[in-house]
């Protein structure tokens, strides 16, 4: 399950029903997958070839097209990181400065973790939302937000897109001290 952490207070929110209702009230869909249906040679495996990745989506089918249905996604595809994807740490550079999308941007987690860090309300400044296996979130259209690796640096993820086009991510300039 996921564990939110305000940045600006320290608070810490764990358990899905305050999970759930903190998300809704910040506007972020979060909902949770059965990860008990990832092929069990694909638990832990961070380095995927394509049929593997086809395997995932395959096994997910149900859960990913229930989610393109409800909200309108076109294409989905499997991302996969870790220390062996090349050019690891400049993709976390790029991915840890603060952006936003045209679209938003789901991820559902089947293995590994990742940090979505995203702008809330005014109030409550910027959140960490850590994910786990079976997590699946989406941060809304034109949202600031970025997004880092925890410390396994390792995840593999489902991406869905209404137009992958609109997933390109255009810089948000933020104050250093309104993110910490
Ligand atoms: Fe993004």
């Amino acid at each position: 399950m996921a564990v939110i952490k305000v940045r600006k207070t320290g608070e810490v929110i764990q358990g899905h029903e305050h999970v759930s209702n903190f998300l809704q009230k910040q506007g972020v869909l979060y909902e949770h997958w059965d990860i008990h249906k990832l092929p069990e040679h694909l638990k832990n495996k961070f380095v995927l070839n394509d049929q593997e990745k086809e395997e995932i989506l395959a096994a997910f089918k149900e859960e990913i097209e229930d989610l393109a249905a409800r909200r309108g996604y076109k294409t989905w595809d499997v991302v996969a990181l870790s220390d062996a994807t090349p050019n690891l740490e400049e993709l976390l550079k790029k991915f840890e400065q603060v952006h936003i999308h045209t679209e938003d941007e789901v991820r559902a987690i089947v293995a590994g973790h990742g940090i979505f860090i995203i702008k809330g309300d005014e109030q409550t400044g910027y959140f960490n939302v850590e994910l786990e296996a079976g997590d699946v979130i989406s941060v809304p259209e034109g949202n600031p937000h970025f997004f880092t690796l925890m410390e396994d640096r390792q995840v593999v993820a489902v991406r869905l897109f209404i137009d992958p086009s609109g997933w390109v991510a255009h810089p948000y300039e933020e104050k250093e001290e309104v993110v910490k």
